[in-house]
């Protein structure tokens, strides 16, 4: 990448955020990958406080509603602006090729399209998942850190040879459990398809299995190994269906097939759809598992704001003005589809959510008074891409069975309830800041995932029942826990990885 773009990308990292610092990524690995896969910093610098202002003056027009911009003090006001650019979303952007100015839109489509706009978005550039190589030979690794110092090493091995053939000071590398406890993470999940194929569909329909965003493939094959050689009645009336976004993925997990003789063998059962679950349009009306793991945390959520006074939800904008920089703003109309979210949940939940502020009015009515006191709540975060996935299952997968893993928190997130980490690494460093508003595509946003509200939307939108659990208790029931035993008897498969958990169609 050429020195200009970097030189842009940390004018607005800094632009937005003066006290943010890059912090040692390798240094903090070991800790680091046991509460998340992308190596988050131990220590996020705080964002000076912020004031919302109420109004910021707007032009009186026919219809003006009484939108609230969100600003740092001394900010500009862009009312007229906000007026005057028009409306776009994330689906408008995907046609264009270098970064909207002068619109407005969602916070949802603003995330969207910085993640996967096709042309400039974060999974349109060389995400690379790390890959240990070799299986971890656990029974021979004294203790927990000894595996840490192992991972470590693998993990500076693999960059030094992708640097060797193309030096990338940019590069965005992941880690995922699939990979770090492979093969024994797939056959753990093989073994919970195999026991719940066998006891409810097996012999009458065929072992269908479809996997959003599979990575490097490396599930796939896991899985499939293990029903060959554990199953094989079953394994010739398997089929794998993936389904992934990124065109770069989808080849090299058509290559992970074709990589040796042994995976040469599933090729005729697997099938590679390279779209993304939202462009999803063909009713499979058979019964079939489907696999998400580590998926959700990139869906776009909306961001929501309360009025202290009234409990009355706005919705967030995002302005790019004429520099391509950024301004919130929140409107108190909301779209369909955060309403619908906001209606769903209170039905589901019986009204038992989190909200990010205080339940007690006289409480808020005491911090309001203090100087510089907002009008508005922080903001929360809403999942309105997961609502809208659980109706793609609901209407094209009517009698599937989900199986999904994700982060119930993250650490470091940006300020607000259910609020996303929102990072990027340069030359090896994490470089963390305090807001989703950063320039589009050279950031991952992810999101925890709060799964007693998840569980009860699911619930609610596909009528079926489901069981949650974290996930040292999911690999505790499924995984052959020998295997991923280190000498001191510690296991990290269950001790790695204690801030994600599982949820199972039951
Ligand atoms: C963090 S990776 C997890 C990969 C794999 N499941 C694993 O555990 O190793 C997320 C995967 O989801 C894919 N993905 C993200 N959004 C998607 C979407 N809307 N539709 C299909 N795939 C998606 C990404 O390209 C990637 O393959």
């Amino acid at each position: 990448m050429d020195s200009p773009v970097l030189a842009r990308v940390f004018r607005q990292l800094f632009r937005h955020h003066p006290s943010c610092r890059a912090h040692r990524n390798l240094a903090a690995l070991s800790f680091c990958i046991q509460h998340g896969r992308r190596q988050p910093r131990r220590h996020m610098a705080s964002s000076p406080r912020q004031t919302v202002t109420r109004g910021a003056k707007p032009k009186p027009k026919p219809n003006e509603s009484d939108w609230q911009q969100r600003t740092e003090l001394f900010s500009l006001d862009m009312a007229d602006q906000y007026h005057d650019y028009p409306m776009v979303t994330a689906d408008d952007l995907r046609r264009t090729r270098s970064r909207p100015r002068q619109v407005k839109m969602l916070m949802r489509d603003f995330i969207e399209d910085s993640l996967y706009n096709p042309h400039y978005g974060y999974f349109s550039k060389q995400v690379v998942i790390f890959s240990p190589g070799e299986p971890f030979d656990f029974n021979s690794i004294p203790n927990e850190p000894s595996f840490h110092a192992q991972v470590g090493q693998r993990y500076t091995e693999f960059e030094d040879k992708l640097d060797a053939i193309t030096h990338d000071d940019t590069r965005q590398l992941w880690h995922t459990p699939t990979e770090l406890f492979r093969p024994y993470y797939g056959e753990a999940i093989a073994r919970y398809l195999m026991s719940n194929y066998i006891m409810s569909g097996y012999p009458y329909h065929d072992l269908i299995i479809y996997e959003m965003g599979a990575g490097r493939g490396t599930l796939m094959l896991n899985i499939l190994d293990y029903i060959r050689d554990m199953e094989p009645d079953i394994y010739h009336r398997t089929q794998y269906r993936i389904i992934e976004i990124s065109p770069q993925l989808a080849d090299m997990q058509a290559n992970q097939l074709l990589s040796s003789a042994a995976s040469k063998g599933h090729a005729s059962k697997v099938e590679i759809i390279n779209k993304s679950i939202f462009d999803w349009d063909v009713r499979v009306p058979s019964p079939c598992f489907f696999l998400g793991m580590e998926v959700f945390d990139n869906f776009a959520h909306d961001a929501i704001r309360y009025d202290l006074n009234t409990e009355q939800p706005l919705q967030g904008m995002v302005l790019i003005d004429d520099n391509g920089d950024f301004h919130e703003f929140y409107e108190p109309e909301l779209d369909p589809v955060a309403a619908r979210y906001l209606r769903v949940r209170n039905a589901a939940t019986n009204g038992r959510y989190p909200v990010p502020y205080s339940s007690s009015r006289i409480i808020r009515q005491l911090k309001q008074a203090r100087p510089f006191a907002p009008n508005l709540s922080d903001p929360e975060y809403i999942p309105t891409r997961l609502m809208q996935f659980f109706d793609i299952l609901e209407r094209y997968f009517p009698a599937h069975r989900l199986l999904t893993s994700d982060f119930h928190t993250l650490p470091d997130a940006v300020r607000g309830m259910n609020s996303p980490v929102v990072q990027t690494r340069y030359q090896r460093r994490m470089v963390p800041v305090s807001t989703p508003l950063v320039h589009q595509g050279y950031f991952d946003i992810l999101f925890p995932t709060d799964f007693r509200v998840m569980e009860s939307v699911y619930r609610a939108i596909t009528g079926k029942l489901t069981r949650v659990m974290t996930h040292e208790e999911y690999f505790r029931d499924w995984a052959y826990l020998d295997d991923t035993e280190t000498r001191s008897g510690e296991n990290p498969l269950l001790s790695w990885y204690k801030n994600a958990s599982v949820m199972v169609t039951i």
